[in-house]
């Protein structure tokens, strides 16, 4: 069980900001204390680069670093050597797409679903213009998800990767990672998870999964800014490229071009890397664990369904995907274009993100391509969604024009 009022208290956004409902933490997280004072830590007391110093701060921050691996380790249960540092989950996923194209030839299908944020979508698209895989989708329903039976048929030998995420951004489809995979494995198909809406919310365990990439970001998991992570199953991260090459990847080279790579995880960590923000990560990561997963992700969607039975109330409102059991609420209020309501929303103090948020070809399966997104936490409080959803009663077109802010 999650107290909320006692959670509330480690977020100082909440004293800064007393009266603002953030309904936004799928864009980012707010931040714990004890995140901020890892990430100060380091500014104020050991500053220095990772695995280039001999004095002791130096060391003290390698092994905060290089520990963290563990942390990590431990979170989603993998080995910390498959554990890859990277900027966010948009950097993990283009190193797991082009890290495999040594894998991949002409012709070979990235089987995905329009419901898919860019970044797992474009690093495909690029591999189709270089080396000419194909990208396919599987169909959806209207609230995009994805069943098993729908996967199926869109599965077949030419498949080499699926592509797809854990928990979608705008309706928060939980598609079936498991099942995919083993179908997807049995094809010969490796399968690339964004693990960027579902990482943070409930427990994610790969083994378990059996996906063979995962990627995702502290800052959407109350860590830092500028640091995500790529899980990559150890054989294939072996046979890998790095998609960046510099500083610490490299063991040795030479005039005339050669260069000999470190072992993964390192071979994929060019140059100086966000330090701070992989030991706030560290921070992030054993605060949840304090919390539990399980907990965070059974609160989360109590306080959903609560959030949904209101707006469903609503005449003025639109549900897209008033069947899902998780994740963001995505809605409009019918005839008003979607950033005047956030307007609206915004001049009441509730912070929601409006647009297609990245996903721009979901409109293709939700039949609009821009609506406004409330997406929850588990600071989130029932006083907060009755703020909400008394502020979404009010929107008109009258009322929503003309907010600029
Ligand atoms: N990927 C983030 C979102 O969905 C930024 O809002």
């Amino acid at each position: 069980m999650i107290s909320v009022p006692t959670v509330r208290k480690d977020f100082p956004i909440f004293t800064n900001q007393p009266d603002l409902v953030y309904l936004d933490s799928a864009a980012t997280s707010l931040k714990p204390q004890c995140v901020i004072d890892a990430v100060t830590a380091f500014y104020t007391t050991h500053t220095s680069n990772v695995h280039r110093g001999d004095y002791a701060i130096a060391a003290e921050n390698d092994a905060l670093y290089d520990g963290t691996r563990k942390t990590v380790a431990s979170f989603i249960n993998c080995d910390p050597r498959e554990v890859i540092f990277t900027h966010n989950a948009t950097a993990s996923l283009n190193q797991a797409a082009h890290g495999l194209k040594p894998l991949l030839k002409e012709g070979d299908v990235i089987l995905t679903t329009k419901a898919e944020h860019a970044s797992n979508l474009l690093p495909w698209f690029s591999l189709q213009k270089e080396i000419g895989v194909k990208v396919e989708y599987a169909e959806l329903d209207s609230q995009g998800r994805l069943t098993e039976e729908n996967f199926l048929k869109a599965l077949h030998e030419g498949v080499k990767v699926v592509a797809l995420a854990g928990v979608t951004n705008v309706t928060g489809a939980v598609q079936p990672i498991r099942a995919v995979t083993k179908a997807a494995h049995a094809a010969g198909a490796y399968v690339v998870c964004d693990g960027a809406q579902s990482v943070p919310h409930m427990p994610v365990d790969v083994r378990d999964l059996g996906v063979d990439f995962l990627a995702f970001s502290a800052h959407k998991m109350c860590g830092p800014g500028g640091t995500g992570v790529l899980y990559g199953r150890r054989e294939l991260l072996e046979r890998m490229d790095p998609v960046f090459f510099g500083g610490d990847m490299n063991a040795r080279f030479s005039s005339d071009g050669t260069i000999i790579l470190k072992e993964p995880p390192v071979r994929f960590e060019a140059g100086t890397p966000a330090i701070e923000g992989v030991i706030g990560m560290r921070a992030a990561i054993e605060y949840l664990q304090k919390i539990g997963m399980e907990n965070i992700h059974a609160y989360e969607k109590e306080l959903r369904a609560y959030f949904l039975a209101q707006m469903k109330k609503l005449d003025n409102i639109q549900i897209y995907n008033p069947d899902n059991e998780y994740g963001p609420v995505a809605f409009n209020a019918k005839g008003v274009f979607s950033q005047d309501a956030a307007g609206y929303l915004a001049s009441r103090n509730i912070a929601v993100r409006s647009g297609n948020h990245c996903a721009k070809i979901l409109h293709e399966v939700i039949g609009t391509d821009s609506t406004i997104r409330a997406s929850l936490y588990f600071y989130n409080t029932k006083e907060e969604i009755d703020r909400c959803v008394a502020a979404c009663s009010e929107i008109s077109l009258e009322n929503a024009i003309g907010i600029f802010f």
